[in-house]
């Protein structure tokens, strides 16, 4: 009990050093000459984000071994700008209206608005992640660019029953476990760390990621306001996330096609249907599996860091991914 005091709040305190350093960012941009595009891009990004990517950084960190910590803290900014201007655009693509408890930038503002907003977060994340080494920067690049063929391959996929588990976790290694384990591995890269650490904590970030976008795709289906997102957006949209391809994939004759046609033509009336469909094939215990089974390879690639305080906060926050609500 006292360990895990010890923890949440060396993790509070890890969020509120990037919280203030994103703060300041933003103030600092309120200013310059970009005052306008970073009025915009603030309602987003100060409306209460987990800041999970940055805090990871500054956690991976420690963990390698730095001792400086305001020489990781800019690329630690760095991930949450680009990550919140995927957001922007991401909402774009999935027709969402609420971000993060607030309207998106694209229903308040319309769609230029919010092109720009998230263009604007990408360069000023690039702009300050920019000024490190160069293969921080080929890492950064590379991590975006995968991001955009991973939300790229999920559109082509949109209501596409033959989508297989291989697409599924292609789309999410690309678009969100790539960020993660990059964020690591980047973290180790700076606090000076061998090439095996640096590669140790990329598998460890990698693994966290699956697991981290496999619970958002469960919490889609069964979460609540807790998210600041709706609940069934992805459904709505013929999104082809794990529980409905396990389910497409399980169910056979009268129930498959029953859950073919909810899909084909999905309304918040369905959702007690859709609901038993995923439950008669367990598709959620399937799912719940492969999470448990991410994070205890997450875990393990932690266990080849001695044991410390901070790789205690890593396996606590690694466990809190299994039973987060938002
Ligand atoms: C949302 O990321 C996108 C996914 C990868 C599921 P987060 O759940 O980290 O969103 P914020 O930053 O806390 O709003
Ligand atoms: C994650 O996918 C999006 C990015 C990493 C850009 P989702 O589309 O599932 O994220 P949410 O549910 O909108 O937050
Ligand atoms: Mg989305
Ligand atoms: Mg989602």
């Amino acid at each position: 009990m006292a360990e895990n005091v010890l923890e949440n709040s060396i993790l509070i305190e890890r969020r509120m050093e990037v919280e203030t350093a994103i703060e300041n960012i933003v103030e600092s941009s309120m200013h310059g000459p970009y005052a306008s595009a970073m009025e915009l891009a603030r309602e987003i990004l100060l409306a209460g984000g987990k800041r999970i990517r940055p805090t990871l950084t500054l956690l991976a960190y420690d963990l390698a071994g730095g001792n400086n910590r305001d020489e990781v803290m800019d690329f630690a900014v760095a991930t949450e700008l680009i990550h919140t201007a995927t957001l922007i655009h991401d909402d774009i693509y999935d027709g969402a209206k609420l971000r993060r408890g607030v309207q998106t930038l694209h229903e308040k503002h319309g769609l230029d608005h919010a092109i720009i907003g998230g263009d604007f977060l990408f360069v000023m994340g690039f702009g300050i992640g920019g000024r490190y080494e160069e293969n921080i920067v080929r890492i950064m690049a590379e991590t975006c660019a995968a991001i955009a063929a991973g939300e790229l391959k999920q559109i082509q996929h949109i209501s596409d029953l033959s989508t297989t588990p291989e697409d599924y976790y292609e789309i999410v290694r690309g678009k969100t476990a790539g960020p993660f384990a990059s964020a690591c591995e980047c973290a180790a890269i700076i606090a000076g760390a061998s090439d095996s650490d640096a590669s140790t904590l990329r598998d460890f970030g990698m693994e966290l990621g699956i697991a981290f976008q496999l619970v958002d795709d469960i919490l889609d289906l069964t979460g609540d306001q807790r998210m600041g997102k709706p609940r069934g957006t992805d459904v709505h949209e013929g999104k082809m996330t794990l529980p409905i391809i396990h389910a497409l994939t399980l169910l056979h004759g009268d129930s498959r096609r029953h859950l073919a046609d909810v899909l084909a033509d999905f309304s918040d009336d369905k959702w007690d249907d859709l609901e038993h469909l995923l439950e008669s094939g367990d598709s959620f215990g399937y799912c719940s599996m492969l999470i448990h089974n991410h994070l205890e390879r997450a875990l393990n690639h932690l266990h080849n860091f001695p044991k410390s305080d901070v790789r205690d906060v890593l396996e606590s926050m690694t466990r809190q991914v299994m039973t987060r609500n938002d």
